[in-house]
Order: C-alpha cells, then sequence, then structure tokens
C-alpha cells in the first residue's frame, strides 16, 4: 500500500466534487485507489507507510486528452493554411515519414512521453495510415503500461497516394489484425480510426462502422471542424441524402457509445446535438487547434446543455500545446467570447471524470472512487514565479484552483503516476 498527502481533487458526476484539502490517496499493490481520506483519519501506520508527501500540492486524477495525432509529433506548430492546406502541406508529408519503423517507434515514444510530462495519462489517438506505425503506438503505450485508445488511420481517396489504404478490403484486414493484436491487451483499447469525410468512400465509412460493432470498439474522427469540410462532405456523400454531416457517419453505422468526434463546430443545430446525445457519443473540444486554425468558435455550453458528453483534446499537432491546462486556458477565453465562463472545477471535471464519462471508461479512469486504476498527477501549486506570486495572494481554495487552472501548463506537473507507479519525471 502507498499513501499520496496532499489536497485531493475528483469527481464522481459533474455535481459530484470531492476536495480534501489535507488529504490522502491511497492506492493498494496492484495499482488500484484503495481510498481517498483526510489525513487525520489514517491510522499511525497508515502515515508511516506515506511514501510522498504532496502538502502543498494537488492531486488529481491523471488527464485525459480526447483527440490528439501520434503522426503528427513532428508537424506542431507549422505555419500557415487553414485545415485543408495545412494537411497538404505540413500533415501529409509527416505522416508519410512514418512509413519508416524505426522512426514511428522514436516518434510514438517521444509522444507519450512528452502526454505524461503534461500530466495526461489516457488519450484517444490517431495514428497514421500504416499498419506498422500503429503497432509501434501500441508496443510504446504498452512499455509504460498506459490505458490508450487509438487506431489506424483509415484514408482511401483525396489525399496523397502513399497515405491512402489501397483497397477497403486490405484495410479491413489490416485493421482485423490490430484489433486482434492489441484490444484489451494490456490497457490498449482499439478505436475504428476513418480520418473524416473528405478522405473517405462510402464503403470505407461502412466497413469502419460494421467493425466497430462487431467488436464493440471505440470509434473516432474528425467532424465539422470547418465549413469547407461540411460543404465537401456533403456533396460528396449526396449520393445518401444526408440530413447533415452527421447523418452521413449515422448512416454508416460510426455513431454510438464510444465514439469519439472531433471539433464539432458547424454542425447542425439541435438535430445533430440529440442526435449525439442520445447515442451516447462524445464530443472532443480543441481550442489551441480551433484557433490556431481559424476553425471557429465551439459552442460549449449549448453543447453541455443539451446534454451531449464533451472532453477536451489537444489536437496536436494543429493543437499547440500538449498540456490540457494549456487546453483549458484556451477554452476558457473560447467560451468567454460567447458570453459563458466556466469555472475551474469545471474545468477539472472535463479534464477527467467528464472525459473519462464521453469515452465512456469512467469505471476505470478519470476518478478515485475505489478499484480505479491509480493513473494520477501531481501539480504545484508554486511552479512558476507568477503562480507563486499569484497562489500566495487568493481568498479560498476556488480561486487558487481558477489561477492554477489559468497559468498551468507542464511546468505545473510535478508529476505523473500510472497504474500507482511514477511514470514522470522517470
Ligand atoms: N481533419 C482531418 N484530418 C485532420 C487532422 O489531422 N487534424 C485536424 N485538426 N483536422 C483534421
Ligand atoms: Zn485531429
Amino acid at each position: 500500500m502507498a499513501v499520496y498527502r496532499g489536497t485531493v481533487l475528483w469527481f464522481s458526476g459533474e455535481q459530484d466534487v470531492h476536495l480534501v484539502e489535507d488529504g490522502a490517496l491511497v492506492v493498494d499493490e496492484s495499482g488500484h485507489v484503495e481510498r481517498v481520506a483526510r489525513w487525520d483519519e489514517l491510522t499511525g501506520e497508515q502515515r508511516v507507510n506515506a511514501v510522498q508527501d504532496y502538502r502543498d500540492d494537488l492531486i488529481l486524477p491523471g488527464f485525459i486528452d480526447a483527440h490528439a495525432h501520434s503522426g503528427q509529433v513532428d508537424a506542431i506548430a507549422s505555419p500557415g493554411g487553414d485545415l485543408m492546406a495545412w494537411l497538404k502541406d505540413y500533415v501529409y508529408p509527416a505522416e508519410a515519414k512514418f512509413r519508416d519503423v524505426d522512426y514511428a517507434r522514436e516518434a510514438s515514444s517521444a509522444f507519450l512521453d512528452m502526454m505524461l510530462a503534461a500530466g495526461t495519462t489516457t488519450a484517444c489517438v490517431h495514428t497514421t495510415s500504416f499498419k506498422t506505425s500503429t503497432d509501434a503506438f501500441f508496443a510504446a503505450a504498452k512499455e509504460r503500461d498506459l490505458r490508450m485508445v487509438a487506431g489506424k488511420v483509415l484514408m482511401d481517396t483525396g489525399a496523397p497516394d502513399e497515405l491512402l489504404d489501397p483497397s477497403v478490403g486490405q484495410a479491413e484486414d489490416d485493421c482485423r489484425e490490430l484489433i486482434e493484436r492489441w484490444h484489451g491487451e494490456g490497457r490498449a483499447l482499439y478505436a475504428m480510426t476513418p480520418r473524416f469525410g473528405p478522405t473517405s468512400t462510402v464503403e470505407l465509412l461502412r466497413m469502419a462502422g460494421r467493425l466497430y460493432r462487431e467488436h464493440d470498439l471505440w470509434m473516432q474522427s474528425h467532424l465539422a471542424e470547418t465549413r469547407d469540410e461540411v460543404d465537401h462532405s456533403l456533396e460528396r456523400f449526396a449520393d445518401l441524402k444526408p440530413r447533415s454531416y452527421l447523418d452521413v457517419y449515422d448512416q454508416c453505422g460510426m455513431v454510438g457509445p464510444r465514439s469519439v468526434w472531433a471539433h464539432c463546430i458547424w454542425t447542425d443545430g439541435p438535430a445533430d446535438w440529440d442526435v449525439l446525445r442520445s447515442k451516447g457519443a462524445g464530443i472532443a473540444f480543441c481550442p489551441t487547434s480551433n484557433l490556431f486554425l481559424g476553425s471557429g468558435l465551439f459552442p460549449l455550453a449549448r453543447a453541455r446543455r443539451a446534454g451531449v458528453r464533451v472532453a477536451f483534446g489537444t489536437d496536436v499537432g494543429a493543437g499547440t500545446s500538449y498540456s490540457l491546462l494549456a487546453t483549458l486556458n484556451e477554452a476558457y477565453k473560447v467560451s468567454a467570447l460567447q458570453g459563458d465562463h466556466l469555472t475551474a472545477l469545471q474545468g477539472f471535471y472535463l479534464m477527467t471524470r467528464g472525459a473519462a464519462e464521453a469515452l465512456q471508461l469512467e469505471d476505470r479512469i478519470g476518478g478515485f472512487h475505489s478499484g480505479a486504476e491509480a493513473d494520477f498527477v501531481v501539480l504545484d501549486f508554486a511552479a512558476t514565479p507568477v503562480l507563486k506570486r499569484r497562489t500566495e495572494n487568493v481568498g479560498d481554495i476556488h480561486e487558487r484552483l481558477f489561477a492554477l487552472a489559468m497559468l498551468g501548463d507542464e511546468r505545473a506537473v510535478k508529476a505523473t503516476y500510472v497504474m500507482g507507479r511514477r511514470a514522470h519525471p522517470r
């Protein structure tokens, strides 16, 4: 048993906040949470067992990034252009490098280490078109014992030839092989990953939907990030007479529980929100990406009011940071521009339990209920001079949490633990 003393914050639902100021996270030998207690509730023996004193720090469940691209580790911060131009000029060439297995291994490891340094312990990840790059990603995640949701990117039109699946049949064979090898292997979970409408034929989308349902997998793609993408997709799939872009995916059997849709800025109003809500789907809101590419402002408050599950995504490499704290900072501003003001508690909920609910993984991660997998992050209220000064001069814990949420990034991450073992710094 191990005990971590600190201010402990976790959620068992959006309104169910557990905040213990001089608290302790108790983790069992198998790397699962035993309980959260007040420090003064622990027995003398338990206090002696305390391996770590984080008394001045905040202990939270590990952050969950609902959307990122491991294939874009070296495309982050590439200048210029809207989505389609940026994909063509920077992203496709960067992803093509993953044909080289040695590079794919090194890049996947670097990507995961940067996530851990940012306090992220689970992510929904698009790898690249190459089956071998998906193997490399899952192997790197396994070395770190991480719960990762990932899949091979599927594309069969509208992108450079070297990145296209040669046929839907071949793509299906590749996916079946990867599912067999990785889905449920250790902590790995497989997501069918058709890139988006403009790079898919209807046959490819139907295949993705079929395997998702056949194997109870996860599903991830992009949806309505830009108006251009929506127009392009409605035109491409006109034969389906879709009500909306989402309806194309829905008609192909892709929308349901464990499906995660990145962006959803230009979705088709209340009817689309209603489909996403009623099917138990999740949205990845990626503010640093949306601002970087000039895609638009995601209506977070409206989506939440409509009852849709929402999480944050970094969307590295269109996103400009691996840090979900930095992502929350931008989410706050995107919401403020629309007249809504996130609280620190709402933000921390969305980075942990809310994201776990969006991925339908809340029984295992995102919280500190008894039996949860003990992935957690320790944040330092005094990590930088600005943070230190600001958090020393505040009224109450909520103000301190808000300052930490706005001013924090990788520098605020004192340690990241995976299944009860310290994974960062190593
Ligand atoms: N839409 C399709 N592919 C991508 C991608 O790689 N990044 C982003 N931000 N949007 C996409
Ligand atoms: Zn993306």
